[in-house]
């Protein structure tokens, strides 16, 4: 028997880039209509230029816009032609704020603005995905991208957002499968993408933090994400799996 999408009409949130573009990339080969969201259309222009698929779509939308998930939602609804699985990649990395991960090193206002989006809006975002597939009777898949940051002694509000979307994976997780809406996570180590451009030059670049001692490949984090929302993936329920390579400075 193939491995199979559990569910083909798929909305990326932060596609535009990295992990999102990856995902979007296996799910359209797989026979995925797919449509990609993020802030910044050039982003989401070029990753369509480069899958050229008429089965992807894009549409810029920015995840702290709360009380518009439902209309990116019904929109992609109607081009899609159906909704019924959600990938949660869009956040903010710490890079993002030019600072490090000591108490001392934040701002308030970079508190507010990370928290913002990783925290308040991811955690609205998979509640209205989850009201949005139970008002329908949808049997749908969430797929949440957290980070190996969360199982790290790190101080930032990265690390705590990440460890709060694991949290929240569970517990929805276990509350909504009986209703056949699989909730699942992926916790990447460090995964050679723009977020952290600031330390990864290369692809081939030694990364000695990881056993594997490399740098993880966005389609390699695609394919685990492909398994957990497959026909196979719903005997992993509620939970994330940790991808970090065998990260030194993680306690997972
Ligand atoms: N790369 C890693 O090493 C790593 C490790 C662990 C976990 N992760 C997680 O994996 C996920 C994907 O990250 P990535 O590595 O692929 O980084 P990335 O290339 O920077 O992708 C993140 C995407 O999110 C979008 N985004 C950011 N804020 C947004 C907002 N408010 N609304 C809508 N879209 C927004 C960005 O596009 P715009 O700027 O155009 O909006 C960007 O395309 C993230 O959740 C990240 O925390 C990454």
């Amino acid at each position: 028997m193939t491995m199979k999408l559990r569910n083909q009409n798929v909305l990326i949130f932060g596609g535009g880039s990295g992990i999102g573009k990856a995902i979007a990339i296996r799910f359209i080969e797989a026979g995925a209509k797919v449509m990609i969201t993020g802030r910044t259309e050039e982003k989401l222009k070029s990753v369509a230029e480069e899958i050229c698929s008429p089965n992807l779509f894009y549409k810029v939308f920015n995840i702290t816009d709360i009380e518009n998930h439902n209309t990116i939602f019904s929109e992609c609804e109607h081009i899609l032609g159906g909704l019924n699985a959600f990938v949660n990649a869009a956040a903010l990395g710490s890079g993002s704020l030019g600072r490090g991960y000591e108490p001392w090193d934040i701002t308030e206002a970079e508190w507010d603005k990370m928290t913002d989006t990783n925290f308040k809006a991811a955690f609205f975002l998979m509640r209205n995905e989850i009201e949005y597939m139970r008002s329908r009777g949808i049997r749908g898949n969430i797929l949440n991208l957290a980070s190996n940051a969360a199982c790290m002694d790190i101080i930032g509000s990265y690390g705590a957002s990440k460890e709060a979307i694991i949290k929240w994976t569970r517990a929805l997780g276990k509350r909504y499968g009986h209703e056949g809406i699989i909730i699942n996570g992926i916790a990447p180590g460090a995964t050679f993408t723009p977020m952290i451009s600031r330390y990864a030059k290369s692809i081939d670049q030694p990364y000695p933090r990881h056993a594997i001692e490399r740098f993880i490949r966005p389609d390699e984090i695609a394919e685990l994400a492909f398994y957990l929302m497959s026909d196979y993936g719903e005997i992993v329920c509620g939970h994330t799996v940790v991808a970090d390579g065998g990260d030194n400075n993680a306690t997972l």
